[in-house]
């Protein structure tokens, strides 16, 4: 675990300036005072979120603001000490945001591909960092966070992993917590249906597909995962790992043993995938 805290005075930040000053990280981690996590070079952020540099972090922003103000809302403020956990954390985008509400010693990230932990610790990123084993366990107690979020992973996880996970994630969320997170709403099988002939690297995997989406429509209609075998070989084969839309029928029907839903949004002006926040029973 990397404990390093923030400065009282930049923990004291709004959420604004708290953008600016990891905006300026983005050219020095020595900012404010403070000692920042490095970020990956330019090619490796894009293969993690298809996109490097200052949009990475604006597109992060968006989803930070939410999840705080929907936890605020639900009686369940993060503050210092609240236990998060970023599952599928990859370079630690959201980490840098959350480390100046909960702290270094509460923030936790895991991610199923090695590289990622690795990189993250190679980076200077601050927190508890822990690699997963596909189908294993969270390596924490039961009811032990307050927040979980998970941004972009369920996006692509078909249906047993996407099962597994999630109830490992129940089991780790305490009564009361918060777990946020992103789907693919049914307008991404519309984005893949119009994608060019032409379309090259993620596009090009997706395009692929373009035959099977009116079969992937009725599957989500019926309130099954659409899922794309998209991802290749190995930590990425097409029972791990492509691409998924999936329902809110699903949610209501996998996840109400243990989860309420509180909020949905699928608004394309506001984020590229539809956002899901649920609370544990
Ligand atoms: C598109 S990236 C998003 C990374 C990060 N959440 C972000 O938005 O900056 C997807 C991440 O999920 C991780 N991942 C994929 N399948 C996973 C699984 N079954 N369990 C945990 N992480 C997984 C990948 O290794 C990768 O880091």
């Amino acid at each position: 675990m990397r404990d390093q805290d923030l400065p009282p005075a930049i923990r004291a930040l709004d959420d604004r300036a708290w953008l600016d000053l990891l905006l300026q990280s983005l050219g020095s981690r020595e900012v404010a005072g403070a000692t920042f996590p490095a970020f990956p070079d330019a090619e490796t952020q894009r293969r993690f979120v298809g996109a490097d540099g200052p949009s990475t972090l604006h597109e992060a922003f968006s989803f930070y603001t939410l999840l705080k103000d929907r936890a605020a809302a639900m009686g369940r403020p993060l503050e210092d000490g609240s236990a998060f956990l970023d599952f599928g954390c990859g370079w630690g985008r959201f980490l840098r945001f959350f480390w100046k509400d909960v702290g270094a010693r509460a923030l936790h990230g895991c991610d199923v591909w090695p590289q990622a932990i690795e990189l993250c610790r190679e980076l200077g990123m601050p927190g508890n960092l822990d690699r997963l084993y596909h189908w294993g366990r969270l390596p924490y107690a039961d009811a032990s966070m307050d927040i979980v979020m998970s941004y972009s992973v369920f996006t692509h996880l078909p249906e047993e992993p996407h099962r597994h996970w999630v109830a490992e994630i129940a089991r780790v969320t305490r009564p009361g917590g918060i777990f946020a997170l992103t789907l693919e709403p049914r307008r991404f099988l519309d984005f893949i249906e119009a994608l060019p002939a032409d379309a090259t690297g993620w596009e090009g995997d997706l395009r692929r597909h373009h035959a099977a989406i009116p079969d992937l429509r009725r599957h989500y209609d019926s309130g099954a995962i659409a899922f794309l075998p998209s991802g290749g070989a190995g930590d990425f084969a097409g029972t791990l790992y492509g691409d998924a839309a999936v329902p809110l029928a699903f949610i209501e029907r996998h996840w109400s043993e243990w989860f309420t839903i509180r909020d949905y949004v699928d608004d394309p002006g506001r984020f590229f995938q539809a956002v899901l926040v649920v609370q544990r029973k």
